[in-house]
């Protein structure tokens, strides 16, 4: 056993966010494509002597909007991994780098982290494949989050199909003052599609595609898509604001991320990026905004201390 394990994890944003209709299991059917982007939760695990427990410690923005009882999906991984033989008595520091119910994949870093980091810190041994499955059980973020990378996302965004990707992209990410819940946005995309016939099965944008495999930002720009953008614009208007404002500025494209509120957008270059988010901060339309590159790996260890 090890005295400490540290793990990155990055956040997420769908470059293409198809939703079909509603299943019976209460989930929807997704087409997406999941970009891992470079702000990070980042996780600190140590055992603890038996009988002391999950000790779960948040840190960072927003940290104190998170439950930190049995419902934390942190906690969730933990408690999936000790029939596997994990220690439940275990301390874990969590510095919240991913907006909180930003419909970046926040909790589904926290849930993958702890995977990660329980994983290396009991020597458990177990294998990619077993950790994406077991993942797939805590979130439809969570394989994704594990993964990293570009990748294609079917059934509820669990199934996962590496992309051709090229180049390295620049992203701005306006973050608002509000979280957004995710089975609110998904239960107004269903009231919005109420009446209007069938939801139709989705599917991935070919010219989203191709622009990954010519990495051609101005192409990717023009084809961001989410199906989840009236539900989310729906239930904040303010984000109308906040996507003209990235077009007034020249982005290649803007999108609401996932079910929101935060919405990406593209950069030409890092340059580029630097004046955008300048833009934001000056409008007062937004809180915080963040500039990070993608694709960037999936959660993984980046220290680990041996015991003493
Ligand atoms: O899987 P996760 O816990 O992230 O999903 C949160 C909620 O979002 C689900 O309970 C469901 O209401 C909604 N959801 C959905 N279809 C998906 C993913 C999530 O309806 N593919």
């Amino acid at each position: 056993m090890l005295a400490s394990v540290t793990v990155r994890a990055p956040a997420k944003v769908n470059l293409a966010l198809g939703v079909g209709p509603l299943r019976p299991d209460g989930y929807h059917g997704l087409a997406t494509v999941f970009h891992a982007v470079g702000l990070y939760d980042d996780l600190v695990a140590t055992p603890l002597p038996a009988g002391s427990g999950l000790q779960l410690v948040l840190e960072g923005e927003g940290a104190g909007r998170v439950p930190l009882d049995d419902t934390n999906l942190a906690a969730r991984a933990l408690a999936a991994l000790v029939p596997y033989g994990a220690s439940p008595d275990v301390s874990l520091t969590i510095r919240k780098g991913i907006p909180v119910a930003g419909g970046m994949a926040g909790g589904s870093a926290d849930a993958a982290g702890t995977l990660v980091a329980i994983d290396a810190l009991f020597g458990l041994g177990l294998s990619r494949d077993d950790l994406l499955d077991i993942a797939a059980t805590l979130g439809s973020d969570v394989p994704f989050v594990l993964h990293g990378g570009t990748v294609v996302g079917s059934d509820t965004g669990t199934r996962l199909t590496p992309a051709l990707v090229r180049g390295t992209y620049h992203w701005v990410f306006v973050l608002a003052e509000e979280g957004l819940s995710t089975p609110l946005v998904y239960r107004e995309f269903d009231r919005l599609h109420a009446g209007t016939g069938p939801v139709p099965e989705p599917t991935v944008p070919p010219e989203l595609m191709a622009a990954l495999r010519a990495g051609d930002a101005a192409a990717l720009g023009k084809s961001l898509h989410n199906d989840l953008q009236a539900a989310a614009l729906s239930l904040r208007p303010t984000l109308a604001q906040v996507l003209s404002i990235g077009d007034e500025y020249g982005a290649l494209g803007g999108v609401v991320s996932g079910s929101g509120p935060t919405c990406a957008f593209l950069a030409r270059d890092d340059e580029h990026a630097v004046d955008l988010a300048v833009a934001f901060t000056a409008s007062g339309v937004c809180r915080t905004v963040k500039r990070a590159i993608g694709p960037v790996p999936g959660a993984r260890v980046v220290d680990q201390r041996a015991e003493v």
